[in-house]
Order: C-alpha cells, then sequence, then structure tokens
C-alpha cells in the first residue's frame, strides 16, 4: 500500500538531532524546534528510541502531546529496547557510526528484532511520546552500518520477528503502515524480494540525496516504484555536509566530499539556486519518493526548508549538474 495519502504532506521533520546526536541541547532549544516544525504547518514527525536512549521521543511528545492527536502523523522505529539500567553512552558499540548520541541518555540500549521485543518497544515508545497510538513503524537499522557481518542474520531475526508482527498491526489497523528504516540499500532490496510479510513503506536515510544517489537508483526504486513501497528520504542533507553542515555519514565529512558539495554550491551560486532546494527538490523529483524529513535542532532551520521547497529552480541548474556529472545521468530531475 502506498503511504502517499496516509502522509499530510511531503516535507516532514526528523527528530535524530533531537537525541542530542552531536551536541547537548538545552531543553528549550528542542522544544522551540519542534514547535517551529509545527509553526510552519509541519505535520509529519519521525523519531526513534535510538535518538538518545528515548530523549527525542521524550522531547517530541512533550510538544506533540499539546496537539490534536488527528492532527498529525507520527512514526517511530523499533529493533532496540531502552533499559532503565544505565551504561557509558560513549562505550556502546555502535559499528560505522561510534559516538553517535553520546550526549544522549545514558539507559542501556539492546538490539533486540524479535517479535516480543517490537511490541514491548512499541508499549515503551508510546509511554515516551504520550500518545496511544503510532502510524507508521520503522524496523531500525537492520544493515550492515551498525550490525557488520551479523547484519544477515540480525536481519532474519527482524523477518521472523518485527515483520510479522507489524504486519499484522497494520493488517488489523493498529497501526497504519510499516517499512524499514535505514542507511543501506541492500536489507531493502533483500525485502523486496520477499514474498511476505510485505512493507508499505521504507525509511531511506542518505541514499537518495543530491550527494549519494547512484546504488539507490539502480534497482531499489524502480523495484519500490513498481511494487508501490514509497521511499521516505532521510537525511536529505547527507546529515549535514549539504546544508552548511560538517557532518557526512553521521561522521565528520571527508575531505573527498567536502571537494564535491563544494562544486555543487558553487554551481548553485552561478544559477541564484538555494543549496536546501536543491537538496530537498532532488530527493522528492523520483517518482518513489514520498516524502522528505530533513532535522534540526535549531528554529530557525525549518523556515529555511519550508523555503526550500518552495523556491522556484530553474531547469537549467538540474541540466548543468547533470552535464557536470555531478548527479546521475538516469537521475529523475523536478519538473
Ligand atoms: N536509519 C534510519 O531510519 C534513519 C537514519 C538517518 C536519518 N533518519 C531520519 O531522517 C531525519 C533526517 O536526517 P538527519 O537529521 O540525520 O540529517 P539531515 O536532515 O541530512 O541533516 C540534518 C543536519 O543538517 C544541519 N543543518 C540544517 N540546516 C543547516 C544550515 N543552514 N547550516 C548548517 N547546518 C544545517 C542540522 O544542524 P543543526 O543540528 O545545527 O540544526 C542537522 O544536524 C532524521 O532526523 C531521522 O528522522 C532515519
Amino acid at each position: 500500500m502506498s503511504i502517499k495519502n496516509l502522509l499530510p504532506g511531503r516535507l516532514g521533520f526528523g527528530t535524530a538531532p533531537l537525541g542530542n546526536m552531536f551536541r547537548a541541547i538545552p531543553d528549550e532549544e528542542a522544544a522551540a524546534t519542534v514547535q517551529a516544525a509545527w509553526d510552519h504547518g509541519i505535520r509529519y514527525f519521525d523519531t526513534a528510541p535510538f535518538y538518545g536512549a528515548g530523549l527525542s521521543e521524550i522531547r517530541l511528545g512533550e510538544v506533540l502531546s499539546g496537539m490534536p492527536r488527528d492532527a498529525y502523523v507520527l512514526s517511530t522505529k523499533v529493533g532496540r529496547v531502552i533499559l532503565d539500567e544505565a551504561e557509558d553512552p560513549v562505550a556502546r558499540d555502535l559499528g560505522e557510526k561510534g559516538g553517535l548520541f553520546e550526549h544522549g541518555r545514558p539507559n542501556k540500549m539492546v538490539n533486540d528484532y524479535s517479535a516480543d521485543a517490537t511490541l514491548r518497544s512499541i508499549e515503551d515508545s508510546l509511554k515516551r511520546l504520550r500518545t496511544d497510538r503510532l502510524d507508521i513503524v520503522w524496523v531500525h537499522d537492520v544493515a550492515q552500518d551498525f550490525h557488520g557481518d551479523e547484519w544477515l542474520a540480525r536481519y532474519e531475526t527482524a523477518r521472523t520477528g518485527a515483520f510479522r508482527v507489524l504486519d499484522r498491526l497494520r493488517d488489523e489497523g493498529v497501526i497504519r503502515a510499516w517499512g524499514l528504516g535505514v542507511n543501506r540499500v541492500e536489507p531493502l532490496e533483500v525485502t523486496l524480494d520477499l514474498d511476505e510479510p510485505r512493507p508499505d513503506a521504507f525509511l531511506l536515510a542518505g541514499r537518495y540525496t543530491l550527494l549519494d544517489h547512484e546504488r539507490a537508483l539502480q534497482r531499489l526504486l524502480p523495484a519500490a516504484a513498481g511494487r508501490n513501497v514509497d521511499i521516505v528520504v532521510g537525511g536529505p542533507y547527507s546529515s549535514g555536509v549539504l546544508a552548511g553542515g560538517t557532518h557526512f555519514e553521521y561522521q565528520q565529512a571527508p575531505a573527498e566530499i567536502v571537494a564535491k558539495v563544494e562544486r555543487i554550491k558553487a554551481l548553485a551560486a552561478r544559477h541564484g539556486v538555494g543549496i536546501k532546494a536543491a537538496a530537498l527538490q532532488f530527493s522528492l523529483a523520483h517518482p518513489a519518493t514520498a516524502a522528505v524529513i530533513p532535522g534540526a535542532t535549531r528554529p530557525g532551520r525549518v523556515a529555511e526548508d519550508v523555503a526550500a521547497l518552495a523556491e522556484t529552480v530553474p531547469a537549467a541548474f538540474w541540466t548543468a549538474l547533470r552535464e557536470e556529472g555531478l548527479i546521475a545521468g538516469n537521475a529523475p530531475l523536478p519538473a
């Protein structure tokens, strides 16, 4: 089932950074950022237990619990259960993404994609989010970047555990849609080849961006479009570097990435195009994408994102990007 009718618009708000992903954010600043998203008319919010070991969900719930529940769409994730006992956030094994959320809550996080853990995780998320229902549930990070060589074994646990539970909850109307939320293309390609269970959509982060889209274009996006499985694009600024930040793939951006961003920015400047407009509109141009969900920790960012989506971008800019080899020749261009 497509989620295009379920989503209230093409721009959502991602709250990973509000779990203190890179820095300790004061509660008031986090609340003001969610409020800014609301005030700008954004009505789709994405979070996860992983984001600061519950901190992002708590902060989001604080603001959204004051809003009518029918007025917004909410997604969170399963795959990591947050315990009451403490651990050292710096010492967590996060595969390629070490150090992430070290400023978040110190609660112990346990990877678990089983059916029981999925149900428990949903119950815990409902409490932290102060709501009685979730609209979309993503199975989180069942991929190589977090689990290395073990990812296929964990995927198998998810296939027979989380996937089946979520499929049933969707069929029973408890949730409205489910899928995987990952930074890698391969788990989604594998999932599309399954006869069952059948997800409704995928949250793909960082892999259909202006900066990085070649692999997703080859097989995943055409196959997803062919099966009516929509893509929500996470990390549209490649975790910040495209928008003026310093992170790529949630680490300090390497020199070759910074150099490519500079080339894209120079071309955008020549055409009078904002880099955020280029990034968001590129991600949304593929027919498989349903929405884009940039994240932020500062209220002012949301106005930039909203303006970027509305900006008129000359066709000559897109063709120049293509001619200079900065985007794939077969990437759909915004109309
Ligand atoms: N596995 C998954 O399911 C998965 C993985 C990744 C992401 N996601 C989802 O996708 C959402 C978006 O991804 P993301 O938040 O990681 O990355 P993103 O949207 O690509 O980039 C967000 C970063 O860009 C920075 N930024 C925005 N405007 C800026 C400007 N004008 N100047 C400098 N920096 C600027 C923000 O910095 P400030 O903090 O300073 O505002 C923020 O840290 C997440 O929040 C999450 O909901 C899901």
